[in-house]
């Protein structure tokens, strides 16, 4: 199963995710590949925002050799689930959805609500780390299931 995290500049919010899930799946020896994207283009290339990085590994997570990489609609074909983090990266991917079965795999990560950008407000990258790795952790549960089911 492969499952893509976006969020604006592919830098702060989607870098957590993409780490910890991928770290809690490989813990589980579930196979997974979990990547992430933004939206935007500004930060493609760059490591991930430093105070992401030290959020992350507060709480035990090596997120520093990722790079950022711009979203692309060749990716609806690539991964089997797009989780994205606020209204608007959620309203940019649907828009390059040519398909029903591209839209279907786009969802917010939070199941009900954002995930806030922390970009401009330091005081948040700890309590949005956490509300992360909590989602990435309910997410194995979810789609562990889901994948028992469909096979993918
Ligand atoms: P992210 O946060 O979408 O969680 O990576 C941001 C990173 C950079 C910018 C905005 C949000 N920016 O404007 O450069």
């Amino acid at each position: 199963m492969k499952i893509l995290m976006v969020c604006l500049g592919n830098i702060c919010r989607s870098p957590l995710a993409h780490g910890m899930l991928q770290h809690l799946a490989d813990e589980k020896a579930l196979g997974w590949t979990v990547h992430s994207a933004g939206t935007g283009n500004w930060h493609v290339g760059n490591p991930p925002d430093h105070r992401s990085v030290a959020a992350a590994k507060r709480l035990g997570y090596d997120i520093s050799t990722q790079r950022a990489r711009h979203f692309s609609p060749s990716f609806f074909d690539e991964y089997d689930h797009i989780l994205v983090m606020d209204s608007n990266n959620l309203k940019d991917v649907l828009r390059l959805a040519t398909t029903p079965q591209q839209k279907q795999k786009v969802r917010l990560f939070l199941p009900e609500g954002e995930v806030a950008d922390p970009y401009y407000d330091n005081a948040l990258f700890d309590p949005v780390s956490k509300q992360v790795e909590q989602r990435c952790k309910e997410l194995i549960t979810e789609l562990k299931l889901q994948y028992r089911f469909i096979g993918i």
